[in-house]
């Protein structure tokens, strides 16, 4: 038998403006996302831009990506910018100790990456090295990156780059609660001072200052980051965020289950703990606010999604994973849970763009095919969101559990767009019913009404090679519109979209 849940939208009291940055990605030097994913090459047979894939390039755009995280991750506190400028066949092969051990040649460096967000309209988000490398060397960077005059500035246009680009967006370390350093969060807040001192400030490019916040419930991390970091000192802000960072990892790190197959309690499971981020982003904002209640330091969830155990016959350093419409469920509801908190949330990324954890995109070995995974859909569903109001959203819906973790049967997303139009994004979290939703919308006709639905034949289906599109979207069908009520079924395990014009 189908589930009800009742919608009340109150279109007549927008909100705060949902950043587009909540919709971020990343791409780290971590098994096939840049080399054999993103980047092919200028001499590949694969349709290229100065060596990016350009079918995924055109994937990343037709979802409207807002900012482009690198370039770790864990590698990024092992990163030397300088192996990554000048002519490449003089760049240095490093080994990648984090990830598999395998040699980068350095093909992409901070001209290829800026090129590549140029051409995805994107905004950079640069990961900095506060791990292994030193002020110096970040000072350098940004110099490099961001001057627009001086020694390095001339470097960087005989390297063929004479105006800055100027980024405003860096990240000072990544995780050193781990591979960043295993530091304390109170010798990490020092040395975050510290570093941060030297990412400076060019023309046109006031650099927003991302700390690296805390794994997972560490709230004492926050504490200790808020109370030594969040208020200016002598005049200098020194940090504008704070990241989180949370997988879905059903089955836990040391036994992690595969994509496919599952049943219902496995279905179950990766619901629960993905549910888990309302938890944790609710209790870290909490923290923050005591300090912050102007919420001037953002939370940034800068890596998040579902963590599989690799595909048999994969390196299990490279983390390739496939996808169902599990993932995709998962992915609205996080983003739901972003927005829910978008006064304080105004970043994310998922974790990562290609060939690696849950991908928008898989691409076969040796610039093989490119195949489209259901987390893609999601994002374009989501799209109409961006720089959108969020609207007050009622949702009386049944709890589903998996032992003692709740996580509720519907949950959605209202927002009003700047020309007026209304979008609902909403996902059933049930693998067996569907559910018949009674939608109020007041303060807004009804009437002009187009639907979407992504859902799947089987819930363990993947989009494959040969199978490109198995699990995509469609139009969703049988709506009734009675003045300000509409009502639909939305199929067992799904996510909808519904645009009132
Ligand atoms: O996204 C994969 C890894 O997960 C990142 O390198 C690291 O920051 C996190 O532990």
């Amino acid at each position: 038998m189908n589930h009800r849940a009742q919608l009340h939208i109150a279109a007549d009291q927008p909100g705060p403006v949902i950043s587009r940055h909540l919709f971020g990605h990343f791409a780290e030097h971590l098994g096939r996302c840049i080399y054999d994913g993103l980047w092919v090459g200028e001499d590949s047979p694969v349709p290229n831009v100065r060596g990016w894939r350009s079918d995924l390039v055109a994937a990343l755009r037709a979802i409207k990506i807002p900012n482009l995280r690198w370039p770790g991750g864990c590698y990024a506190d092992d990163y030397y910018w300088r192996d990554g400028i000048g002519p490449r066949q003089q760049r240095p092969r490093r080994v990648n100790a984090h990830w598999g051990g395998v040699l980068d040649d350095n093909a992409v460096g901070t001209h290829e990456f800026l090129d590549l967000c140029e051409q995805l309209g994107c905004a950079p988000y640069i990961a900095l090295n506060l791990g292994s490398g030193s002020p110096r060397e970040m000072r350098e960077w940004v110099e490099y990156v961001n001057a627009p005059a001086g020694t390095l500035a001339e470097e960087r246009a005989a390297n063929g780059r004479k105006a800055p680009w100027s980024v405003t967006l860096w990240g000072v370390g990544n995780e050193n609660w781990g591979c960043g350093g295993h530091m304390r969060p109170e010798y990490y807040a020092d040395e975050y001072r510290r570093y941060a001192t030297y990412v400076q400030d060019y023309p046109g490019a006031k650099p927003l200052r991302m700390a690296c916040g805390p794994n997972e419930d560490d709230y004492n991390w926050t504490e200790v980051m808020m109370r030594e970091c969040a208020k200016p000192l002598y005049g200098f802000d020194p940090m504008n965020g704070l990241s989180l960072h949370y997988y879905t990892l059903p089955g836990g790190w040391a036994n992690k289950a595969p994509a496919t197959p599952f049943d219902h309690s496995g279905w179950n499971e990766v619901m629960a703990r993905g549910w888990r981020m309302d938890e944790l982003v609710r209790q870290h904002s909490a923290i923050m606010d005591r300090s912050d209640p102007e919420k001037k330091v953002a939370l940034l969830v800068d890596e998040w999604g579902a963590w599989y155990d690799v595909e048999a016959g994969t390196n299990p350093r490279f983390l390739y994973q496939q996808q169902t419409v599990r993932d995709a469920v998962l992915a609205a509801l996080n983003l739901n849970i972003f927005i829910a908190n978008c006064e304080r949330v105004r970043f994310a990324n998922l974790a990562q763009v290609v060939n690696v954890l849950q991908s928008i995109a898989l691409t076969e070995p040796d610039g093989g095919r490119m195949v489209l995974t259901p987390t893609w859909d999601v994002f374009k569903l989501y799209a109409g969101h961006h720089e959108s109001r969020r609207l007050p959203v009622q949702v009386v819906t049944e709890q589903l559990a998996l032992a003692d973790m709740k996580f509720p049967q519907v949950s959605a997303t209202a927002s009003l767009t700047a020309d007026g139009a209304v979008n609902v994004t909403l996902c059933n979290t049930d693998p067996a019913h569907a559910v018949e939703i009674a939608l109020t919308l007041a303060g807004h006709s009804a009437d002009q009404l187009s639907a979407h639905v992504l859902s799947s034949p089987e819930l363990t289906t993947c989009n494959t090679f040969d199978q490109p599109r198995a699990v995509t979207t469609h139009e969703l069908t049988g709506i009734k519109i009675s003045g300000h009520v509409v009502t639909a079924t939305i199929p067992a395990g799904a996510v909808a979209s519904l645009h009132f014009a």
